[in-house]
């Protein structure tokens, strides 16, 4: 496993970190607490020391796995292991609206309940980052949200701030970074979403801003296990993720990726190898958090983190690829 500075925090952080929305069940389907406990564990061993949550992760029971996992690992939390989790938005609307004020979404008085509120599920002394679930950049001018972390931080109870950008808007968190406040931003990026290199990364570059790569295998549409006539689970959201004719779209583009893949003569056996060393290959990117509900999956993935990246040429040979859409609306 291979380590990368997480921007101004000056923190040490595993290129691949634990995606752990998928493990706390709830949209994701009923999970196996026996077998998420065991990847996360898996992953740690490994050399895995990064862990990516939100209270919203089956209303906290993300957060308490986590927190067990972390407490039982014999690691030192905060140091050999760093636990980020997520403020849900108030009116618990994803992505935040254009028109919703920061006072429905993230009042000051509400920022000190959920810090305790995923303090007490992950049974942990303090939250290594804490990042807002949704943004709004015209928030960031404003008093409340910087006054609740500035006091929390002195409290002690969170080390570092960041944002949860909303699904494809990568430039909606500029303002915030401006600030000073903002440590770390998450934001999508993978061989189809790829507009954040346009603006988002160079902004992080110049403010030296951590970045987390979420969703770096678009839901599981970038391992090239999802097929046209894959079913998923009545409970699992990606039925609709997925939905009507989406996956013959997606199985075309993947053809044509693989065949990028030959005519470059890039040597990655699988896909989903390919997207994750993809989102690697920007040294802008501090980690990438796929997520994974098996020890054998994170197997995979952190074999992946080998100090091998892609070429410019072959980034380039990629770019085509981006795919310009959002299909969580
Ligand atoms: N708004 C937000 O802040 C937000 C939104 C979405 C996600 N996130 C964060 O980003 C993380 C990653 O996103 P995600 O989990 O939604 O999607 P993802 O990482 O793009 O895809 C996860 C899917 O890929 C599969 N997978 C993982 N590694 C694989 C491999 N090597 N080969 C084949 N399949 C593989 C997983 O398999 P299994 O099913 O076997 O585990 C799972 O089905 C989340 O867990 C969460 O921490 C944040």
């Amino acid at each position: 496993m291979q380590y990368r500075k997480l921007g101004k925090t000056g923190l040490e952080v595993s290129e691949i970190g634990f995606g752990a929305w998928g493990i706390g069940g709830g949209m994701w389907g009923a999970s196996n607490d026996a077998q998420s406990m065991a990847a996360l564990e898996r992953a740690i061993e490994l050399g895995l020391n990064f862990i990516d949550t939100a209270f919203d992760y089956g209303n906290g029971h993300s957060e308490s796995i986590v927190g067990r996992v972390v407490t039982e690992s014999g690691k030192k939390y905060g140091s050999e292991l760093l636990v980020a989790t997520k403020i849900p938005p108030k009116n618990r609307i994803w992505p935040a609206r254009a028109d919703s004020s920061l006072s429905e979404v993230f009042p000051k008085a509400y920022i000190f309940e959920y810090v305790e509120k995923s303090l007490e599920n992950l049974g942990l002394p303090h939250i290594d980052l804490m990042q807002f679930h949704v943004w709004q950049d015209s928030w960031a001018a404003q008093d409340e949200w910087k006054e609740a972390i500035a006091e929390i931080t002195k409290q002690g109870l969170v080390k570092h701030w960041g944002i949860s950008i909303n699904d494809f808007q990568p430039d909606n968190a500029i303002l915030a970074i401006e600030t000073g406040l903002i440590s770390v931003v998450q934001v999508i990026f993978n061989l189809f979403e790829q507009s954040p290199r346009a603006k988002l990364f160079p902004a992080c570059e110049k403010h030296n801003i951590g970045v987390i790569a979420r969703v770096p295998l678009d839901e599981g549409g970038l391992t090239g296990q999802i097929r046209p006539d894959t079913v998923f689970a009545p409970d699992d959201w990606r039925s609709e993720y997925f939905k009507d004719d989406r996956k013959l779209e997606l199985s075309m583009r993947l053809k044509q990726i693989e065949q990028t893949m030959k005519q470059f003569e890039l040597q990655i056996p699988t896909l989903a190898e390919l997207a994750l060393r993809y989102c690697l290959s920007d040294t802008r990117v501090s980690t990438v958090i796929p997520g994974m509900r098996s020890a054998s999956r994170a197997e995979q993935n952190c074999a992946f983190s080998d100090g091998r990246l892609l070429t410019a040429a072959d980034v380039k040979a990629l770019e085509p690829h981006a795919w310009n859409k959002n299909w969580y609306e």
